[in-house]
């Protein structure tokens, strides 16, 4: 296994799982690299919601993924994660969230911690058993350090009985390396 950052490693939890997946979700489309890596890894009947508050960020995913002739098996979502609920009431396998702001985009849009807290929140009640929430954060700077910090004081609140909650980081890297937080749903 590489072990080179925190998103390749999210993808690596993900991967024993995508293939019985029926529903994933990309929270935070971006420019696409996550929604693709869903649609190649899972069956072809499986539906992936991609989420991003930026129409140029779906523009960018719808791209990609219609280069790679895999457009039919996403549903792209103009609105926030936040939302997630109003959108999706069936279970839910997979969700990523690559928290920050769009690679090449404007820095000042980024993910919030208000809105990344809720949207776990509601993904939380919808998520399968042993389905997983994959959250990279990325501390390295204020925003996102005030993010990361907010996002594991509520998922390390979560119940033991019913969720696993790890976390996974490079431990000799300077300027405070990306963190990923994996949830597990162990039982309803
Ligand atoms: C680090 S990028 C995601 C990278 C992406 N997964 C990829 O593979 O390219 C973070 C994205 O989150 C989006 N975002 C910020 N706040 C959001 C929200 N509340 N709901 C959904 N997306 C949001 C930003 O617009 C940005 O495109």
């Amino acid at each position: 296994m590489e072990v080179a950052n925190a998103v390749r490693m999210a993808h690596q939890f993900i991967i024993p799982q995508l293939h019985k997946a029926k529903l994933v979700i990309d929270a935070t489309a971006g420019n696409g690299k996550d929604t693709l890596f869903l649609a190649e890894h899972t069956p072809e009947s499986t539906t992936i919601w991609a989420f991003d508050i930026q129409q140029q960020a779906l523009f960018h995913t719808q791209l990609l993924l219609t280069q790679h002739s895999l457009s039919h098996k996403v549903r792209l979502v103009l609105d926030s994660h936040a939302n997630i609920a109003a959108y999706i009431s069936q279970p839910i396998h997979i969700a990523m969230f690559n928290l920050g702001y769009l690679p090449g985009g404007d820095h000042t849009i980024s993910t919030c911690p208000d809105s990344t807290i809720q949207a776990i929140k509601q993904t939380l009640p919808l998520l399968a058993v042993n389905g997983l929430i994959t959250v990279a954060a990325y501390p390295g700077y204020e925003h996102g350090r005030q993010e990361g910090k907010a996002v594991y004081q509520y998922i390390s609140g979560l119940d033991q009985k019913k969720y696993t909650v790890a976390c996974w980081s490079m431990v000799n890297q300077l300027n405070n390396p990306p963190i990923l937080y994996v949830i597990e749903k162990r039982k309803e």
